[in-house]
């Protein structure tokens, strides 16, 4: 396995999805907390940082143990606080090195076996590499820095100031092979199928005859969680799958039925009524959220009881929500949506978790529920909020503006479906707004509600843009809308890029 050793670079998961790809398993870490058990990583990859070498507050790793000993590769700091602190230099570019760049002068060796000069790299610095450090080698120049690339003789330690995880880098994956499977010698057999094998064998050892409780939502992670846990413990697994009444048109049905077709032991709880009367009155976005939070948590704990015996909470935590993050900026991150509320400590959670995969990227989660051949319609499914329809009708929630928007939401979804345009985007939706506006229906003046439809792409939530919908797709979607869905006669589209807009209205 590979170590990455973080120093809050954006881009450090990417350098571990990279070496997923190669089907090599990598763990990240942050620099200033390495593993313990250091040595078994056969191979450790140093990221980059917002720092710089030459500031206050320089990121120092503990490299002792490893450099000399075990194969290193240094991109961008990293490499520059090997020159820095190993007896070169590193000075401030004169611009700021960032964006393409092509590799001008390659010396042959090792890390760039099978690349060219010429090849594009993604370069992204404010400093530069005057001096080598002691015993280092040049092994690759751009027109603009000439220490793109060292190696430090004697060693099996590289390091490379452009970032080869980037896509715009070419031949990064190349580099990433060279470095892990030719130097470093590990193999590449960490594959979702050897995934899904030696998981459920861990999670029979470790369950043996216990009951596992574990919730349902609908989504990839719950639902890959579930079946990889019914692969192991089969019916001791026991599922429930809440609806709270907010979800899409039809989808408990649907989605309930589905499961079932999977072989698994899942209750569905029809709570619709109980969370609508709770949230009867409310428009504050974060109330709504703490209400739904609250009564889910609830109507979980009672279902939970009704298990006997029940020893462990099965959830569908993945490896971007655990990975500890290295703040080099300083100063807390607002709260900008409380995302997850979670009040007192009811008795489900005093099971004990488990967390199948606790280690897998997103995309991972869908290889590896496609390796136990898991339907496409779930595993390509949107992300859908916690909060459902709740967080998309602006203002308080009643029966009718739910079954308003969800007649409008099945519009639009099952028109991206027809149009092959599902799979393009990365979540969509539509928003009730708390506006009436005046149109026309033959000879009627008609005053009712608008809605806007919003479709983004992304990797990950944090960032979005817009999707650019064809018009003619947006024009018969709109019309459909506004004939068929009684209450509805203005459609608008969202063109707000995240940030600073929400991918949310609220
Ligand atoms: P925002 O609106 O913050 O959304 O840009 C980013 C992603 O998070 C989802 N989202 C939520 N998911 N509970 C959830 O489980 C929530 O309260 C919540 N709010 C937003 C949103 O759908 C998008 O995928």
């Amino acid at each position: 396995k590979v170590l990455i050793l973080d120093f809050g670079s954006q881009f450090t998961q990417l350098i571990g999805r990279r070496v997923r790809e190669l089907n090599i398993y990598s763990e990240i870490h942050p620099y200033n907390k390495p593993p313990k058990n250091i040595l078994d990583f056969k191979a450790i990859i140093l990221s980059g940082s917002p720092l710089s070498v030459r500031g206050d507050d320089v990121a120092h790793p503990e490299l002792d143990e490893i450099k000399g000993k075990k194969p290193i590769l240094a991109i961008c700091y990293g490499a520059q606080y090997l020159a820095h602190f190993g007896g070169g230099s590193v000075s401030p570019s004169n611009t700021r090195e960032y964006g393409r760049a092509n590799l001008s002068y390659i010396k042959e060796n090792e890390l760039f076996d099978h690349i060219s000069e010429g090849s594009q790299v993604w370069m992204s610095h404010s400093d530069t590499i005057k001096e080598l450090p002691t015993g280092a080698t040049m092994l690759a120049s751009t027109p603009d820095v000439e220490n793109a690339a060292f190696k430090i003789e004697g060693e099996q330690t590289y390091a490379i100031q452009f970032h080869p995880e980037v896509y715009h880098s070419k031949d990064g994956k190349q580099l990433l092979e060279n470095f892990l499977v030719h130097i470093s010698g590990l193999e590449q057999t960490w594959t979702p199928d050897s995934f899904v094998e030696t998981t459920v064998l861990a999670l029979k050892e470790k369950l043996g005859d216990d009951r596992v409780i574990l919730g349902l939502s609908g989504g990839v992670d719950s639902s890959v969680a579930a079946m990889l846990l019914h692969k192991a413990i089969g019916k001791n697994l026991h599922c429930i799958f809440v609806n709270n009444g907010l979800l899409r048109k039809n989808e408990f049905h649907d989605v309930l039925e589905q499961y079932e077709g999977m072989g698994l032991n899942v209750k569905g709880v029809d709570a619709s009524a109980r969370f609508l009367d709770e949230l009867a009155g409310e428009s504050d976005p974060e109330k709504k959220r703490k209400i739904i939070g609250r009564v889910f948590i609830e109507v979980f704990d009672d279902e939970a009881h009704l298990v006997e015996n029940a020893k462990w909470l099965a959830q569908g935590t993945i490896y971007p929500d655990v990975i500890e993050s290295v703040s080099v900026t300083g100063g807390p991150s607002a709260t900008i949506k409380s995302h997850h509320n979670v009040g007192g400590l009811p008795d489900f959670m005093k099971l004990k978790v488990v967390e199948p995969l606790k280690m897998l990227f997103k995309d991972e989660v869908r290889r590896v529920g496609a390796s136990m051949d898991m339907e496409k319609s779930i595993l390509g499914r949107h992300p859908f909020p916690g909060p459902g329809l709740a967080i998309r009708i602006l203002g308080d929630i009643t029966a009718e503006k739910v079954r308003i928007l969800q007649e409008v939401d099945a519009v639009f979804i099952n028109g991206l479906k027809e149009w092959g345009l599902y799979d393009k985007v990365w979540q969509a939706g539509a928003m009730l707004l708390p506006v009436n506006s005046v149109g026309v229906m033959g000879d009627e003046r008609t005053y009712e509600k608008c809605v806007a439809l919003r479709a983004v792409e992304s990797t990950d939530g944090m960032t979005a843009d817009w999707v650019n919908l064809p018009y003619e797709f947006l024009q018969k979607t709109s019309n459909e809308i506004i004939n068929k869905v009684r209450g509805v006669n203005r459609v608008v589209y969202d063109i707000s890029s995240k940030p600073p807009a929400t991918i949310e209205w609220e």
